[in-house]
């Protein structure tokens, strides 16, 4: 059995974050998003995987490299343009041969691991296996349509008038009956090949379609609020320890981690938080559910519930929350007169202000 992660894409919803990076290495806990599926998958007894990349496959080969670092081996495959996770597959067919497979979207993110669906998968051989989840908001997502007895009857990507609110994971498992199945389909209305079109072209054919509800946590980490709510949840399960400096007039209460090389001086953090490596942390508050990654400064400030990416500094600003903040980012105040906001915003970014 294989794995095909797919990694490209074009991340619209996070811009301007997604201008510059992948929306697969955005730190969760100083981890990128990616890192938490390609161990997923290593755990699942997958060692070949294949990974779809698009305009930001250097900094994903980078990052990933021969996958050695989770027991993988990973052999990249390009996609010219985001067209669709049904044309994902295509390009892959070759790369899949002949192999059952598991196809796991890189911005997603699920508690748990794929240990046991993949061994049942491997057990039983259904034609396909897809995951469901209840959601509030239907619409934004693949749906399924069931009958009486679970059976899924039907699939639509992002319905306006949505049969069920049971959403497709994005996490799939095939045979290369697929493969079929992804030539037969024509693009949609948005000009992508979808997946969910291949897989309602398995059920008209009676092709045995077996879906799993899962209760378990599972976000896709697309858009700002949902990775900062993964960043919370991966924060829940951390186990405190310091290899960083923190003087005596610091404070760390509850789940903390300071990397290493990481120094606080006269600030208190309230765990659950992530302090990274050779970040300083000066005069400040680190609140719950806040992770600042590597070479960061935070300081005079009170920072919760937030992301702050790698290179950025935070000083002598009030309180922020719930935030992202990318890299090499400087947040300062402004001088008191006249008293206006100073913006330097790069496309697509997102601002709120309290005034
Ligand atoms: P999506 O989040 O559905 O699409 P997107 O990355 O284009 O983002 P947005 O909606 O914000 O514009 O993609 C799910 C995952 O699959 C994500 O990791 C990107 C990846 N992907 C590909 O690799 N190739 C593709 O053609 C598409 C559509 C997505």
């Amino acid at each position: 059995m294989k794995a095909l992660v797919l990694a490209g894409g074009a991340g619209t919803r996070l811009r301007p974050i997604t201008h510059t990076s992948a929306k697969q290495l955005l730190p969760v806990a100083n981890k990128p998003v990616l890192f938490y599926g390609l161990e997923a998958i290593a755990e699942a007894d997958i060692i070949e995987v294949g990974i779809i990349v698009g305009d930001t496959a250097e900094e994903i080969r980078e990052a990933v490299g021969d996958g050695a670092q989770f027991g993988l081996k990973v052999t990249y495959i390009p996609q010219e343009a985001p067209l669709g996770l049904a044309h994902a597959v295509s390009i892959a067919e070759e790369y899949l041969g002949g192999d059952d497979f598991v196809m796991y979207l890189g911005d997603n993110f699920v508690v748990g691991g794929i240990r046991d669906l993949v061994d049942a998968f491997r057990a039983e051989r259904p034609t396909a296996q897809i995951l469901l989840t209840r959601v509030d908001t239907p619409s934004a997502f693949g749906v399924a349509e069931l009958d009486e007895s679970g059976q899924v009857v039907g699939l639509e990507e992002k319905p306006v008038q949505p049969k069920s609110d049971m959403a497709l994971v994005g996490i799939y498992l095939f045979t290369p009956a697929i493969h079929e199945a992804v030539r037969s389909i024509e693009p949609s209305w948005r000009g992508e090949l979808e997946i969910t079109d291949a897989i309602q072209w398995l059920i008209d054919q009676d092709r045995n379609v077996r879906s799993t509800a899962i209760s378990g946590y599972w976000k896709d980490t697309g858009n700002a609020d949902a990775i900062l709510e993964v960043n919370r949840s991966v924060l829940d399960t951390l186990e405190p320890s310091v290899h960083g400096r923190v003087d005596d007039r610091s404070e760390l209460i509850g789940r903390v981690v300071i990397e290493v090389g990481a120094e606080v001086s006269g600030s208190r953090i309230v765990g659950p938080a992530v302090i990274g490596e050779d970040t300083v942390i000066r005069d400040a508050y680190i609140g719950p559910y806040t992770s600042v990654s590597a070479n960061c400064r935070i300081e005079q400030s009170e920072i919760e519930y937030s992301i702050v990416m790698r290179g950025s500094s935070v000083r002598g600003v009030r309180r922020v929350e719930a935030s992202l903040i990318g890299r090499d980012v400087e947040v300062t105040p402004a001088p008191p007169i006249p008293a206006a906001h100073r913006l330097v915003l790069g496309d697509h970014s997102k601002v709120q202000i309290s005034s």
